[in-house]
């Protein structure tokens, strides 16, 4: 829209950042500057016949708060915009896992098959290892690195495969161009959780993939406020199936939520940005030191899956995992000396977040399937915030003296 509430030459779109201020903007007659918030549940209709037209589909205008809300709207457009091509619609949720949840459980029905990368967040591998079983749904789980493992696990059929890139907790690569071919030629459809990587960074669309998910817990708020997710996909990808899937079980994103995720996506582009290269320097500097058993930051040329994760991210991204020595207690004891960087579970926020991921997110998983995915006694999964890089560093030096 332009300023005047005329619609724009589509020929001639507005640049990324712009988009990040400006998409999806729909001022009230009250012509307000920031976006308005909409905190209603449901909306009215001028006359019997109204309802039913809007009902039928055959008038424009909202319905009830479950299926859609003009702030929530607003969210879901400048989301589209920042994804780009590809991104044709866009469902907001309100959580990382409600996103998750609804592209599996909308798109499968029992006797299906679905694959999956096993190095994944936990409560996502829950999904395929405990809940679609249940369902009659058979799930088979490869190594996401291993592209003979999927076009093996391919061979039976797929409708529907997920996977995380980089991957939680130890930042390996899975090469999505690669999987969307297999998966494609095999029928089936391809998820890409793009949490870590954050819409800034990598493109899941362009490289193949059907349907991309996000936390927007995580980056897209980025200041620790707010749960919030978004499903995207192809307008005839949303309309099959997850629409409806949606609008019946109703895992809706309240509008002042969607309003404070809207306000993330105004500084989403220079968060990350920031994040990166900080995160760089804090990489470099913690590979130099002894007390540094091995790390993985996807933006280094020493990390195994270097020129995959070249290939999809344009940059090295916000976060860092590495062992200390140790084991367990080493971890802990270092994490129990950071002095500014605080313990915590979540990730992309302004502040540097570090977890152990054997005791917090994945300990529901065996030592068998931690083993598998590299997480180890030791390992650290680091978060960099928008904090001075050196007293990022400062802090985490300081702390690795007690390990
Ligand atoms: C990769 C990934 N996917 C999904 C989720 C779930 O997001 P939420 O916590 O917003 O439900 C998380 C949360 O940590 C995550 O790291």
């Amino acid at each position: 829209m332009t300023k005047s509430g005329k619609p724009r030459n589509p020929r001639n779109p507005r640049r990324l950042s712009t988009q990040l201020v400006r998409g999806g903007l729909s001022r009230s007659q009250h012509k307000e500057t920031a976006e308005a918030i909409f905190l209603t549940s449901g909306f009215v209709y001028d006359s019997a016949a109204e309802a039913d037209s809007r009902f039928a589909g055959t008038s424009p205008g909202y319905l009830y708060g479950r299926y859609a809300n003009p702030t929530v709207r607003v969210f879901e457009e400048r989301l589209i915009a920042l994804e780009g091509p590809g991104a044709e619609e866009c469902l907001a949720v309100g959580s990382g896992m409600a996103a998750v949840n609804t592209s599996m459980l909308a798109n499968v029905k029992a006797g299906d098959r679905v694959l999956g990368a096993r190095a994944m967040f936990a409560s996502c591998l829950w999904i395929l290892d405990t809940l679609l079983p249940r369902l009659g749904v058979e799930v088979v789980l490869v190594d996401g690195d291993d592209l003979d493992q999927w076009r093996d696990a391919a061979k039976k059929g797929v409708k529907l495969a997920l996977l995380e890139s980089p991957a939680n907790p130890t930042l390996g690569a899975v090469d999505i161009q690669a999987v969307a071919d297999i998966v494609h030629e095999a029928g089936g459809r391809l998820v890409v959780d793009n949490v870590f990587a954050s819409p800034v960074l990598q493109k899941p669309f362009p490289l193949g993939a059907d349907f991309v998910v996000y936390s927007a817990t995580k980056h897209i708020d980025g200041q620790g406020r707010t749960l919030g997710g978004a499903v995207l996909a192809s307008k005839a990808n949303i309309d099959e199936n997850i629409r409806e899937f949606l609008r019946h079980t109703g895992p809706a994103l309240s509008p002042f939520n969607a309003w404070v995720l809207l306000k993330g996506l105004e500084t989403i582009e220079l968060r990350v940005k920031k994040q990166c290269e900080s995160a760089a320097t804090a990489a470099d500097a913690l590979a130099r030191h002894p007390k540094i058993e091995r790390l993985f930051y996807p933006g280094r040329e020493d990390h195994p899956h270097y020129a995959i994760h070249k290939k999809q991210m344009s940059a090295g991204g916000t976060l860092i995992s590495f062992d200390v020595g140790g084991g367990r207690d080493g971890a802990w004891r270092f994490l129990d000396a950071l002095e500014m960087i605080d313990i915590s579970n979540n990730l992309g926020d302004s502040k540097s977040l570090a977890t152990h991921p054997e005791t917090t997110t994945h300990r529901r998983l065996t030592q068998e399937g931690r083993d598998r995915i590299g997480v180890k006694g030791g390992t650290i999964r680091l978060s960099i915030g928008l904090e001075d890089p050196a007293d990022i560093v400062e802090d985490l030096v300081a702390a690795l003296e007690t390990v």
